[in-house]
């Protein structure tokens, strides 16, 4: 499903990826690690197509990411739900509103989207704070809503940044249950993290891109 064939990646002059080939397969659970500066995230860029490879070949959903066509990048970030390092939450916004902001802009219709949101927030048991404000809530509990903000829409794949960067080792824990959840009802799960806790925790395969 994502193939990443001999990929090299400079900005400006700096090799930051260098020959970096690996597959992700439909339903799999991964981490992407390497030391700070390795170039996690820009590997996620790849996969969404916000940064395209100096050299070599990555496919996802069989779409060439080199060359892909502008009208294909909605259909391929539709696919992927993204959750950010720094979650990106709006914070005059309630927590049932940061989550839905999306699907109104989808042009949904409310009760669908009250379905949605109702449901999303439910499975990451967070559905009794839906009319709090962001700011208001524990770093673990904003990581979650991002977390439900990236799957209300039930994509394919979900690719979380260093989900759990600023949260302790059991906060941490709740956070990897929940993404392995939805990891057994079929969602494909790439996470990026340089924590060797976490990954230890998480027992998935790992893709060392400084090892490849
Ligand atoms: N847009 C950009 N322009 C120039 N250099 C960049 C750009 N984005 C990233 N870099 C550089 O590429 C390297 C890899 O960055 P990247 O963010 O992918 O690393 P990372 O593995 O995610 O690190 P961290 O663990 O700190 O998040 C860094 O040296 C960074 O400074
Ligand atoms: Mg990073």
């Amino acid at each position: 499903m994502i193939e990443f064939v001999h990929v090299y990646k400079s900005y400006d002059k700096n090799y930051i990826l260098r020959d970096l080939t690996f597959n992700i397969y439909k339903g799999e659970f991964v981490f992407i690690t390497g030391p700070s500066g390795a170039g996690k995230t820009t590997t996620l860029k790849l996969l969404t197509a916000i940064e395209k490879p100096t050299h070599g070949v990555v496919n996802v959903f069989s779409i060439g990411i080199s060359d892909i066509k502008p009208k294909d990048i909605p259909f391929l970030r539709r696919k992927i739900g993204f959750v950010f390092q720094d979650f990106k939450l709006l914070p005059n916004r309630t927590i049932f509103q940061n989550i839905s902001l999306s699907l109104e802009i989808s042009g949904i219709s409310s009760t669908v989207i009250a379905n949605n949101v109702t449901n999303i927030l439910k499975a990451v048991e967070l559905y009794t704070k839906k009319d709090d404000y962001p700011l208001s809530l524990s770093g673990g509990e904003q990581q979650r809503v991002a977390i439900a903000r990236a799957l209300v829409l039930n994509p394919p794949v979900l690719m979380a940044d260093e989900p759990t960067g600023n949260l302790d080792d059991n906060t941490a824990g709740i956070v990897i249950d929940i993404l392995k959840s939805f990891n057994n009802k079929g969602t494909t799960v790439i996470v990026a993290t340089h924590d060797k806790s976490l990954i230890d925790l998480g027992r998935a395969r790992v893709i060392d891109i400084t090892k490849n």
